[in-house]
């Protein structure tokens, strides 16, 4: 028990988020239905759920086996020492979900399992304690019994308070990051909004995780020594550079989208770290000559109108020829995004932007091909 971790990961955003464990020293095994695994103890646990910027959530292993029938999962559950970590008037909440499983009524799954669980630690539980997190995951009749190490999703970083229209989530922003190849330097976003991508590519040259400002499911759970919890907190605070100052720049048309972006920069603790403007994506350049922009422009269907989308996408085309030494990565769901733009992408991948289908365009450098 507690010797294996489950990350998940959103879809499409797979590859990178086992990029950034390998990166960080774990060899993830390949991905099931979002699900990574890795190699890891509690203190892994804390580390990742704190360091890592593309993933959703961070599980630890509770048990795993074979379960086609109620029996065999009752069976499995029943097994396992929850008296070893699970205090006695503890309140469980079992979330549950399956994948081409015999097994597939989730409250049924859930409720199979709680009934092990309370069997096991000698009939009903008070549950009048803190609250633990499991949720059972059936892919392929292969059950898995985790412990949500996380709670509210990693997205939540804690510095987005206010909201700005159609904001991306912190971790898709990160992994588009990732997926450009950007890992500190010269970094523009045309469309800022809240200033998401910016504060996330701030943290990423200033080598700040992402999780240092929020609490997490474990901090509850007695089998996460406080000790550990404040030792890897420690150790990623002492690895944030933080005289650097990276050459990172948010525009938006809309000047209370960029007083909005400021508040958010401080909020992460990240004040003058980027420059936020106003300006228009028509006037978009730089005195660099190369790095990466990675934006969020409107869409179509949270905001602007298709006519307007035609030009702003043809415009931002014009203005990218202009700058080839950069690498561009661009999410929309807009269909005719390439053609009106004026040129097909190098890269692109499906990705969901708060349940839209959407696609991210990567355009290399010239010298960046991958
Ligand atoms: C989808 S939102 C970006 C959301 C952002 N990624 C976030 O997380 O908050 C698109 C933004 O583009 C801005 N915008 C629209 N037309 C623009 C233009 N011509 N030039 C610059 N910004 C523009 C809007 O004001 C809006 O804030």
């Amino acid at each position: 028990m507690f010797e294996k971790i489950y990350v998940a990961a959103a879809s499409g955003t797979e590859s990178v988020v086992k990029k950034e464990l390998t990166r960080m020293g774990y060899g993830p095994g390949g991905a099931d239905y979002g699900l990574i695994p890795v190699t890891g103890g509690i203190e892994d646990a804390v580390k990742l759920n704190m360091a890592l910027r593309s993933a959703t959530r961070v599980y630890s292993l509770i048990a795993e086996g074979y379960a086609d029938n109620f029996d065999a999962l009752y069976e499995l559950v029943r097994a396992v020492p929850f008296e070893d970590f699970l205090p006695r008037d503890a309140a469980v909440n079992v979330d549950a979900a399956s994948h081409r499983s015999a097994l597939f009524a989730l409250s049924a799954i859930q409720r199979v399992v709680k009934r092990a669980l309370c069997d096991r630690m000698g009939g009903t539980m008070a549950e009048s304690g803190k609250t633990y997190y499991l949720r059972c995951v059936i892919n392929e009749n292969r059950a898995l019994l985790l412990l949500d190490t996380t709670g509210e999703s990693l997205h939540k970083r804690g510095y987005r308070t206010y909201v700005g229209d159609a904001p991306i989530r912190e971790t898709l922003a990160a992994a588009m990051l990732l997926l450009a190849g950007y890992r500190g330097g010269v970094l523009i976003d045309p469309f800022c909004g809240s200033g998401t991508i910016p504060i996330e590519a701030a943290m990423i040259a200033t080598d700040t995780a992402p999780g240092l400002n929020r609490a997490f499911a474990f901090e509850n759970y007695d089998v996460f020594p406080s000790e550990t919890i404040k030792n890897v907190r420690e150790s990623l605070i002492a690895a944030v550079k933080t005289d650097f100052k990276p050459e990172i720049c948010g525009y938006d048309v809309n000047p209370k989208a960029c007083e909005l972006a400021n508040r958010h920069l401080i909020k992460a603790g990240l004040g003058g770290k980027v420059h936020f403007q106003r300006r228009d994506a028509k006037e978009l350049s730089s005195r660099f000559s190369a790095g990466h922009i990675v934006t969020n422009p409107p869409y179509g269907i949270r905001l602007g109108k298709s006519g307007e989308l035609k030009s702003l996408y043809g415009n931002l085309g014009e203005r990218y020829a202009d700058m080839r030494g950069f690498t561009l990565g661009v999410i929309t769901a807009y269909p005719f995004f390439e053609k009106d733009f004026g040129m097909r992408a190098d890269r692109k991948r499906k990705l969901y932007n708060s349940e839209i289908e959407s696609v991210y365009y990567i355009f290399n450098a010239p010298n960046k091909a991958r």
